[in-house]
């Protein structure tokens, strides 16, 4: 853990111990799973009421700041409009976290990412709101 301080912000080491939102939503408004170019994936949850994100959940079977990316961007979702939501950047989230090591910024990438293909699912799914009846999830 003491190694862990010098490489990491607290507020990195908090959400990877302590994961907020982790786990799936069941009959989600929005959802995506993304793969990063390490091998990891994330998963995003989207409960969505009036265009603004009730509720964010995900889960990934990446590293500690892949975990820690995941909490934060699930937490600043919360409460946001879907435009709103949509901006939040790799940038947003590592600035959140107090920063990561320039060899794991790429975890916070994996998140954005991951979340704005949830938005992006969420508004086609309410284009085309009989498509949900193809979805598994
Ligand atoms: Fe793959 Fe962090 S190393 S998400």
């Amino acid at each position: 853990m003491a190694d862990a301080r010098k490489i990491y912000s607290d507020t990195v080491i908090d959400h990877a111990m302590n994961p907020r939102n982790l786990g799936e939503i069941q009959n989600t408004d929005g959802f995506a799973r993304v793969t990063g170019p390490c091998g990891d994936t994330m998963e995003i949850w989207l409960k969505v009421k009036n265009d603004t994100v009730g509720q964010a959940t995900f889960f990934t079977d990446g590293c500690g700041p892949s975990t820690a990316s995941g909490s934060m961007i699930t937490e600043m979702a919360k409460g946001k409009s879907i435009g709103e939501t949509l901006k939040i950047s790799r940038q947003d989230v590592l600035t959140a976290l107090g920063g990561l090591p320039e060899e794991s910024e790429h975890c916070a990438l994996l998140a954005a990412n991951t979340l704005k293909a949830a938005v992006r699912d969420y508004m086609a799914m309410k284009r085309e709101p009989w498509k949900k009846a193809y979805r598994r999830l």
